[in-house]
């Protein structure tokens, strides 16, 4: 017997614990609920039948987009051959090799190692503990602290969650925790004067940064993490030069950079990596989301040659590594990350991306660039946000309680789409899979428009906003 949609959701409401979801409204049913019930290329279904453009890829995951016979078959055949065995001390299988050779050899030069995990979050909680480990071995016991972005996203759990630097992922948690700190986030549209070029503001971020290493203590300080493009804090490209300026200030007081690439490897920016998009030059990368297309759970940590020596020294003086997890290396994420990087290669979808993606910059800009709403119009890549702004010219916030953004991203959901109201202020992001087209891109920004303006005149008649 199959059951209705009420009658499961009443079961979820009693059983299930949802992430980011307002806990006590859920249960209660006060907020809806939805059973996604199948996926076909950038499409969702759900059990009432209604079908949704997704131009967010899940969370900004589902890069190869869904449905893809041929990932199930790949994890099918590998579950047959081998659906498990550790990688402890040793232990290894074909298709953890053959990945492995593979993200080294896509890797900026000058990567090493790759380590493994299931999620964006443990892959950082791995960062730190590597970074940690490196400077005991260099004898250097004091210099732990690590440097993230105020606006950065790098998780939520205990290290993860600190290092992210958004205030709902620290409130009532007990976090950060100490060793961690936040520093300007490049974000241009909010620069502190009005005239500042872009290439002056990436000095000043660089300039802050360096003051916060001064303040903290050059020798206290072991690492700073960033995503290439600020992703979950508001989509955000860096402003011209910033990442060139950012690592001359930590080259001079010898401080690692993390390169999170959780969002922007495997192709999304119309690059391999943000690192090579940007010329990063990272000593540590961490990968997750299109690594899979999130066909498998499955996350890394690539360990650059400066800290696999010492990482190897250490184990020379203290014995083998004291960091593991069951699931490191498991041959089902493997097998479905080698199948997810070949379509990926043989579809073009890195080209595609940077293609597409430049019409899909251009579509929103056109469409949106002089909208009163719209303060900002950014991206890169298949990467978008639109931004909106109470007073455009001022650059003025929206009161948080009327909450615009999500009123945007409800009525795009009423055009049968989805946007996503990014968790900072109000800022709808787009994050489309790598095989959407440019008729989807139409597509897109129609209902986008649609839904923006519907909530612009909704605005304008509660008097909550003033079109000049
Ligand atoms: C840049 C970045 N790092 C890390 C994470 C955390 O990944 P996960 O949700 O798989 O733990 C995310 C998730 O959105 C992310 O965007």
């Amino acid at each position: 017997m199959t059951l209705d949609t009420r009658t499961l959701l009443d079961i979820d409401r009693n059983t299930v614990f949802h992430a980011s979801t307002h806990l006590k409204q859920y249960a209660q049913g006060e907020l809806g609920g939805r059973i996604i019930t199948g996926a076909q290329g950038i499409r969702i279904r759900d059990s009432e039948g209604t079908e949704l453009l997704d131009a967010f890829a899940g969370l900004y995951c589902v890069n190869i987009g869904y449905g893809r016979t041929e990932m199930a078959e790949a994890i099918y055949e590998q579950a047959k051959k081998l659906a498990y065995y550790h990688t402890y001390v040793g232990h290894t299988n074909e298709a953890l090799i053959a990945l492995s050779d593979r993200i080294i050899k896509m890797a900026p030069a000058g990567m090493s190692k790759v380590y493994y995990g299931m999620s964006g979050s443990d892959a950082n909680e791995t960062q730190l503990k590597l970074v940690w480990y490196y400077n005991n071995v260099l004898g250097r016991p004091e210099k732990k602290k690590i440097i993230s972005r105020d606006r950065g996203y790098h998780g939520s759990s205990i290290a993860s969650g600190s290092m992210t630097g958004l205030p709902l992922f620290h409130a009532h948690f007990d976090l950060p925790l100490d060793r961690i700190k936040h520093t300007l986030a490049p974000v241009y549209y909010r620069r502190p004067d009005d005239k500042m070029s872009e290439a002056e503001f990436s000095r000043y971020c660089a300039a802050k940064l360096e003051e916060m290493i001064l303040a903290e203590g050059p020798d206290t300080v072991a690492a700073m993490i960033g995503e290439p493009v600020l992703g979950t804090g508001g989509i955000v490209p860096p402003p011209q030069g910033y990442w060139a300026e950012i690592r001359k200030v930590l080259d001079k007081y010898d401080i690692l950079l993390i390169a999170d690439e959780v969002v922007c490897g495997f192709g999304r920016l119309g690059s391999d990596f943000g690192s090579i998009h940007y010329d990063m030059k990272p000593d540590l990368m961490t990968i997750a989301k299109g690594l899979t297309s999130a066909y498998q759970p499955l996350s890394g940590v690539i360990v650059g040659d400066k800290v696999w020596k010492v990482l190897e020294q250490g184990t020379d003086e203290w014995g083998a590594i004291g960091h593991g997890y069951t699931y490191s290396g498991h041959p089902m994420g493997a097998a479905a990350a080698l199948c997810n990087l070949d379509i990926i290669a043989r579809e073009n979808l890195t080209a595609n991306a940077r293609d597409t993606g430049a019409y899909l910059q251009q579509r929103m800009q056109e469409t949106f660039a002089d909208h009163p709403l719209v303060g900002e119009t950014r991206g890169v890549g298949l990467l978008h946000a639109l931004e909106f702004s109470s007073n455009k010219a001022k650059r003025t916030h929206f009161d948080p309680n009327l909450k615009v953004g999500p009123q945007i991203a409800a009525a795009c959901l009423e055009q049968g789409l989805i946007a996503r109201a990014m968790p900072h202020g109000d800022i709808l992001g787009f994050a489309p899979s790598l095989v959407v087209t440019r008729n989807d891109i139409d597509d897109i920004v129609e209902r986008t428009a649609k839904a923006v303006n519907r909530v612009t005149d909704k605005l304008i008649s509660s008097g909550d906003f003033k079109s000049r």
